[in-house]
């Protein structure tokens, strides 16, 4: 069974067909979805997905380049709805320095601001970074006492930078980027970071793996990133699979642990 650990369902790339393609979802082989909020207004939109959906759980939170006009009221907001049992994360939050906006101190404050969110509700934190791998790990770095478990969304650093990360005991989210012909340097981080320490990812309607690149994602592809992924570790790809679904009960401890089937 396909765990997808990261797609955003109420994008606007699946109004003309959600529910058509949602409802066929356990045909393709997914058994659970986490779609993650992005802004306040997705992370209202993810909450309804969840209500809808037994099979879709949601994280909700405030990605990077959303973060310019976000209040103290917003905060209390996330926090209240965090304690639905169907919310498993605080996400997606980080930096983002490929834009120019918001500036960095004001990504960087709301950054630490749900991150201390995460640490009052005890629930993991899905991470966001691009562009910004120094301040991403020093202000992962300072933020130890509190810290919940967390998962680098879309990993796309260094070997070097997932060492860090392993020594901090994070997660790593890894999609279709590595079915791409310039993986070269993911592939080598891929390899190197342990099995247990993967959930597989689709990000979608974003980051198609090959031979889907530039088209529309969707949760049923997983399989052809569990197969790349298959290939370097020297696994089937039913041991992949089964591990990674085991690695992302693990890690969103609040939802339900059924068997594979459901
Ligand atoms: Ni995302």
């Amino acid at each position: 069974m396909i765990f997808d650990t990261h797609a955003h369902y109420d994008d606007e790339a699946f109004d003309q067909d959600r529910e058509e393609l949602l409802s066929g979802m356990h045909q393709k082989g997914v058994g659970y979805i986490v779609n993650v909020g992005a802004s306040m207004e997705s992370s209202q939109r993810t909450m309804a997905l969840a209500a809808e959906y037994p099979f879709i759980y949601g994280a909700i939170g405030v990605h990077p380049s959303e973060t310019e006009n976000l209040t103290e009221e917003d905060m209390q907001w996330l926090k209240e709805r965090s304690a639905d049992p169907k919310v498993v994360a605080i996400g997606e939050i980080g930096l983002d320095y490929h834009w120019e906006t918001p500036e960095k101190d004001i990504q960087k404050k709301w950054f630490e601001r749900q991150l201390a969110l995460a640490g009052e509700t005890g629930l993991p934190v899905i991470i966001h970074s691009r562009d910004a791998a120094r301040d991403t790990l020093d202000i992962l770095k300072g933020w130890q006492k509190e810290k919940t478990k967390g998962v680098i969304h879309c990993f796309a650093y260094t070997k070097e930078m997932a060492r860090e990360y392993l020594n901090m005991d994070y997660y790593f989210g890894i999609g279709g980027v590595l079915t791409f012909k310039n993986a070269r340097r993911l592939l080598e981080a891929a390899d190197y970071i342990p099995m247990e320490r993967i959930l597989l990812e689709t990000d979608c309607p974003y980051l198609s793996p090959e031979p889907y690149r530039g088209k529309r994602n969707q949760s049923g592809h997983i399989e052809l990133v569990a197969e790349r992924l298959a290939e370097l570790k020297k696994l089937t790809k039913e041991e992949v699979l089964a591990q990674t679904w085991q690695n992302a009960l693990d890690f969103y401890s609040k939802i339900p642990r059924k068997a594979q089937a459901v």
